[in-house]
């Protein structure tokens, strides 16, 4: 790419994240997604980074100044009203200031704190930011494997497809299907639709089971019973290895910062849990990984590129980079989120398909950790070329790379500016 191009995306990538600037945090897309996301707002960050540290460390403190008093980072914060989204603050009713939804995201937040430390340039200002932060990254971070892993296994539990942040995964099918919508379903009427064509969005059959869980779990009032009475409960592969990835960082963090009191041998009894049971989410038949259903307790039918994120986790093997090599050869840009030759692919329909700049990220940065530098520059160069070509969507068209989903997407522009920039 030549540097004039390369000029051009950089001012765009900026724009894009000061429009989308709502006072201290940063709205995921105007339109489709009007709130504070959680996982949107760190990789977000990583973008401010490249050219305002100050409002870097701003998005993760408002996103983390909505942590509940058990430590869970809501995945919505509703900073302000927008009738424009479904299901609002009004439908979550968790009777929080700010107001939040009720379920969680994956938590990358240590490891984007972690990350923008390593590179900042104001390094005082950094590091007394990362020290305000510790304790409440250490805190969500205990929340999840206190209560979303109450039987120590070494693999938390998600209790619905919005907290996978990949909603609709053909990896759910099995564990949503089983789920039989509330009879007394409060009507309600979808607004995503009314931004993105419906053939880009989940179905109203995934929706109907997306609203019957929140309802149910309103009627817990979001407490740790819930992880009983969930319908749904699977060990998903991207949350556990980016929750093994943000466990390392943190003990990185705390050594680094050195709060004396920090737990260093309560993380590192977690890593070493995850470490022993990830097993579960190999598959050795295919050298694949995939979520883990708890209910059924049995594997996932569907492998998505979820599993690739075991190279974030750093524990990505041989064979599964034989895998991925595999799996880029099925389209003409990578990284499909679902194999091409996979029945249940859909080019376009977001997670049953679709590329994302997001996971190509944790990918490919895993990936060159690990020492697959050939993999890692495939998936950085063609993201690039997928923002160069189509603009700075939510996600691509598996096979011709058009932009899909929401437009001026935050996240996609954050990729950009913390990483995809570096293609040669
Ligand atoms: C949505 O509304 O599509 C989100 O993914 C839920 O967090």
């Amino acid at each position: 790419m030549d540097q004039a191009a390369r000029d051009r995306l950089d001012a765009s990538a900026r724009k894009i994240l000061e429009d989308n600037d709502r006072g201290g945090y940063t709205v995921p897309t105007s339109g489709l997604y009007p709130f504070q996301w959680n996982w949107d707002s760190c990789l977000v960050a990583l973008g401010w980074a490249a050219f305002d540290e100050a409002r870097a460390w701003q998005e993760i403190e408002t996103l983390l100044s909505a942590q509940w008093d058990d430590g869970m980072v809501p995945h919505i914060v509703f900073r302000r009203p927008d009738p424009g989204y479904f299901p609002g603050p009004e439908v979550w009713r968790t009777g929080r200031t700010p107001a939040t939804s009720g379920i969680t995201q994956p938590p990358v937040a240590a490891s984007c704190v972690r990350r923008i430390l390593e590179r900042a340039r104001d390094r005082t200002c950094a590091e007394a930011a990362a020290r305000r932060l510790f304790p409440k990254l250490l805190a969500f971070q205990r929340w999840f494997h206190r209560v979303r892993d109450p039987g120590r296994l070494g693999l938390v539990a998600t209790l619905h497809p919005w907290e996978t942040g990949m909603d609709n995964s053909p990896a759910w099918d099995e564990a949503l299907g089983r789920i039989e919508v509330a009879p007394d379903l409060e009507p309600y009427t979808r607004r995503d639709t009314q931004h993105v064509a419906a053939a880009e969005r989940p179905t109203s059959a995934e929706y109907d089971r997306y609203m019957t869980l929140v309802e149910l779990y309103r009627a817990h009032d979001y407490g740790p019973g819930i992880v009983r009475e969930a319908p749904f409960r699977v060990a998903d592969v991207a949350t556990n290895c980016i929750l093994l990835r943000a466990d390392r960082d943190l003990l990185w963090l705390a050594n680094r910062l050195g709060p004396t009191d920090a737990p260093r041998d309560e993380i590192a009894g977690w890593i070493s849990r995850a470490e022993a049971s990830f097993a579960r989410f190999r598959n050795p038949a295919t050298g694949l990984w995939r979520s883990y259903d708890l209910r059924a307790d049995a594997p996932v039918p569907t492998a998505t590129h979820a599993g690739f994120l075991a190279f974030w986790a750093g524990v990505g093997d041989d064979a599964l980079a034989e895998s991925l090599d595999k799996w880029l050869a099925g389209t003409r840009y990578g990284l499909a989120s679902v194999r091409a030759d996979d029945p249940r692919f859909e080019r376009q329909r977001y997670w049953r398909g679709p590329i994302w700049a997001i996971t190509n990220f944790l990918i490919g940065e895993g990936l060159a950790e690990s020492g697959f530098e050939r993999l890692a520059a495939r998936l950085r160069d063609d993201t690039a070329a997928l923002i160069a070509a189509h603009g700075f969507f939510e996600y691509f068209d598996a096979v011709d790379g058009r932009g899909c989903g929401g437009d001026r997407f935050s996240w996609t522009a954050a990729m950009w500016l913390a990483w995809a920039r570096q293609a040669t």
